[in-house]
């Protein structure tokens, strides 16, 4: 296998500046290269102060070195792979072809980009060698966060050094690779676009507002919450429209795109009046600051007019429950099934000549799209004869689905506790995964949870090791009583015939952290002892993991925070995904971490050369730590701040957790010592006037309010210990009591419930 070390990037737009930057994250030096240097250093600029960051450390932007095509051409020389990135002209696109095609060594990966130009009119030109090595890598915006990537292929292609390519990808940028045929749109923006047409063409047929149609087309179907007319804004109603002029064009009027995707009257007034979405003046959103105030807005498409947005609520479950969508007999219900009717039967009429494995549109809309399950997973769920008994006398069986009825098979089976899943040319075949790739979802599809409740599931799962994963699959994965339930369950039954747990799911985030709707609910009917009893047990349950016998694996992904963290925190050892976001955040609510969160963060730095043993900065380091309600967005800025220690790793794809979780049970399962309990000394009320003043500055400044105060001053009280003193040693036990003595104190106060309650109404914290 060639090892890809040397990258060069053409193109410093959007998508070139985020794959560069992505291979720098991986560690690999890459050139960045675009009409001027000027231009490609802009891009890094931009890459520099990027929100959210394409980049996972600061230092990641010294190994992107930005020149012109015209005097660093030299360095494709030495590449092992160039990725082009212009912009979407087949003339530009073609002359820097032919220079890559004279000056690359041999067997040198090329690919291009593109997102709808064929794979064949771009190499038309290309020498036999070249062509062997020229794909398409279609990688998604932004580059970083988003994990499809599509490899196109054809057949004039070297499949070994393709290959590595796909390798390369997976294992090193981190992405879920789809190989695809060269055709209109490769399998994600086909399905996705059609599904957004679909989306956007019956909410206006059934006269749903905005955001009654983006209430629907979102969350409640398992579809990221911008919805249809937000993701539009997103995206740019310019660029939607241009897209949707590409497809019109390349796909025959047969194909029913042609019904969803010519232009419609009020796209294009919009964009003729510079309403292009976010970037513009606005789309079907815009903010208005005409009165001081920013006031988000919402189109009447009606009449065209703005009128403040007004959230509805649609009383639809907060998880995915497809069928209770789908089956409501009301507009909203009408809409979810039209939607999804259209997309499972569009998706199936691209089985078998688009593709041959159906889920690889399923993973192309969940890692392409965010779509948390796949159009045939969500046809899965429905059941085929049911959906089929569901149809109108107008709607057209495709042939894929035809085959199913007809054959009486259905979309997956399992035939030696491994999933298989129905091709059209050869029945039931093994899902094929990336070699070592453990999936949560395949598992699911295949076996039956060993417990559940309506928060988390327990699964076995056979690596190299015989291991449990816990999942967590709540709104957001937040916390309660069941989630604890379930790791007590798991901890039972690792006891008995496990080598070790691993706590990972395939949502978006990991864990958000406890239900504040729980805490307020509690707090406002006074049921304190309640709040104390489930804080408890959930201390104990993690407690009673990070000094378990065998190793605990925890695997975040996306949002870890709160007592998100505090589950990640008191595990034997963490496989982060490089993009997750940790830290503890309770301050912002006006409450403290009391699952541990206070004392793991204490345990953490009392060993750190900074702190030099020294009681008072210890206690000092993490109020600022804890004060702030700091959060990190990479694993690598997690070490710095002790969220992740030395024996946690980095995992850069998000399918490859569990089995790197597995790798590590597999490596400590025979001589694994159970971690020993910590004790600690800490300064007591000595420190507390050097936190007051802290405190106090930070209101002068207009930092903190009131309330602000009052929650530092608890926070400082517990992290120097209470009334400790430096001579006493305090256990693990001793700390945890005190956070749960400080959260319940703050949690009695109204100012803290004012701030829960604003959080949960607004997803925005309260400055009181
Ligand atoms: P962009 O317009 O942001 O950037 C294009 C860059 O190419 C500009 O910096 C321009 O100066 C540079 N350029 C133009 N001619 C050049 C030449 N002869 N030599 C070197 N550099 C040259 O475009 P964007 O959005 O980054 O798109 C790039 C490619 O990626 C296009 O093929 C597009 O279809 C594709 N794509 C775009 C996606 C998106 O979301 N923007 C998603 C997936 C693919």
């Amino acid at each position: 296998m060639m090892k890809i070390s040397k990258v060069v990037v053409i193109g410093s737009g959007t998508m070139g500046s985020g794959i560069a930057a992505q291979v720098a994250n991986a560690g690999l030096q890459v050139h960045l290269l675009d009409l001027t240097k000027d231009i490609a250093i802009g891009a890094c600029e931009r890459i520099k102060n990027s929100r959210p960051p394409l980049l996972m450390e600061d230092d990641c932007l010294t190994k992107i070195i930005p020149g012109s095509i015209e005097n660093d051409i030299d360095k494709i020389k030495e590449a092992d792979w160039v990725v082009e990135a212009v912009v979407e002209r087949i003339d530009i696109k073609k002359s820097i072809y032919s220079k890559i095609d004279n000056l690359r060594k041999p067997g040198a990966l090329v690919s291009s980009n593109t997102s709808s130009i064929p794979l064949k009119v771009l190499a038309e030109d290309m020498s036999d060698e070249m062509k062997k090595v020229f794909c398409i890598t279609h990688f998604f915006n932004p580059v970083r966060y988003m994990r499809l990537l599509e490899l196109v292929i054809g057949t004039q292609n070297d499949k070994e050094k393709i290959s590595d390519l796909v390798t390369f990808g997976d294992k090193i940028l981190g992405k879920t690779v789809v190989v695809c045929k060269d055709s209109p749109g490769f399998l994600g923006n086909r399905v996705g676009v059609y599904a957004m047409q679909v989306a956007m063409t019956e909410a206006f047929n059934l006269g749903l507002s905005v955001e009654e149609a983006d209430a629907v087309f979102g969350r409640p179907l398992g579809i990221p919450k911008t919805g249809i007319f937000g993701l539009y804004d997103l995206i740019g109603i310019d660029l939607m429209s241009d897209v949707l002029k590409s497809f019109i064009k390349e796909l025959p009027t047969s194909d029913s795109f042609h019904q969803v995707g010519t232009e419609l009257p009020i796209i294009k007034k919009l964009i003729d009046d510079g309403y292009t979405g976010r970037k513009g003046k606005g789309g079907f959103f815009r903010m208005n600051k005409s009165s001081g105030t920013k006031v988000l807005e919402s189109l009447n498409y009606n009449n065209y007019t703005y009128s403040e947005s007004k959230k509805v609520n649609l009383k639809l479950p907060e998880v995915m429950d497809i069928n209770k969508v789908l089956n409501r007999e009301d507009v909203y219900g009408k809409y979810a099934w039209s939607i999804m009717k259209k997309t499972i039967l569009y998706a199936s009429s691209l089985v078998p000549d688009v593709t041959e494995n159906f889920n690889d549109i399923d993973d192309a809309m969940k890692c392409g799209f965010n779509w948390s399950k796949g159009p045939f997973e969500i046809l899965n769920e429905i059941g085929i004869i049911n959906f089929i008994s569901k149809l109108g006398k107008d709607d057209k069986i495709p042939p894929f689905i035809k085959q199913l009825l007809d054959q009486k098979k259905s979309l997956f089976s399992v035939a030696e506790s491994s999933l298989h899943y129905f091709h059209p040319k050869k029945s039931y075949v093994p899902m094929q995964r990336a070699k070592g790739v453990i999936n949560l979802s395949d598992i699911k599809k295949s076996s039956s949870p060993l417990f559940n409740n309506s928060s988390a599931s327990i699964w076995e799962v056979q690596g190299s090791s015989r291991f449990i994963c816990v999942e967590f699959h709540t709104k957001a994965n937040a916390l309660d009583g069941l989630t604890n339930d379930c790791l007590n369950k798991a901890y039972d039954l690792c006891n008995e015939k496990y080598d070790g747990i691993v706590l990972a799911n395939d949502a978006m985030q990991f864990s958000a952290g406890v239900n504040l709707n729980y805490f307020y609910d509690k707090a406002v009917s006074k049921k304190f002892n309640e709040i104390d009893l489930f804080l408890n047990n959930f201390q104990q349950s993690l407690y009673q993991l990070q000094h378990a016998t065998f190793p605990v694996i925890s695997c975040p992904s996306g949002l870890a925070i709160g007592g998100g963290y505090e589950v990640v925190s008191q595990t034997s050892f963490v496989a982060a995904h490089s993009n997750s976001v940790l830290g503890l955040v309770e301050t912002l609510v006006g409450l403290i971490p009391a699952g541990g969160g206070c004392k793991e963060m204490l345990r953490r730095w009392s060993n750190h050369p900074e702190i030099k043993n020294d009681p008072k900065l210890l206690s000092l380091k993490v109020f600022n730590l804890i004060g702030y309600a700091t959060t990190v967005d990479s694993p690598s800025k997690a070490k710095a701040k002790q969220f992740l220690g030395d024996q946690d790793i980095m995992v850069m794809s998000r399918d490859r957790l569990i089995e790197e979780a597995d790798n590590i049970i597999f490596a400590n399962k025979e001589n694994y010592k159970a971690l020993e309990s910590a004790s600690f000394t800490l300064p007591g009320p000595t420190i507390m006037s050097e936190m007051l003043d802290i405190l106090n500055e930070l209101k002068d400044k207009k930092v903190i309010g009131e309330h602000g105060i009052e929650v530092g001053k608890k926070l400082g009280y517990m992290l120097s210990g209470g009334e400790t003193n430096p001579s006493a040693i305090l256990t693990e036990q001793d700390l945890y009591d005190l956070e749960r003595e400080i959260f319940i104190d703050l949690i009695k106060q109204k100012s803290t419930q004012e701030r829960i309650r604003h959080t949960l109404d607004t997803g925005k914290p309260l400055f009181n």
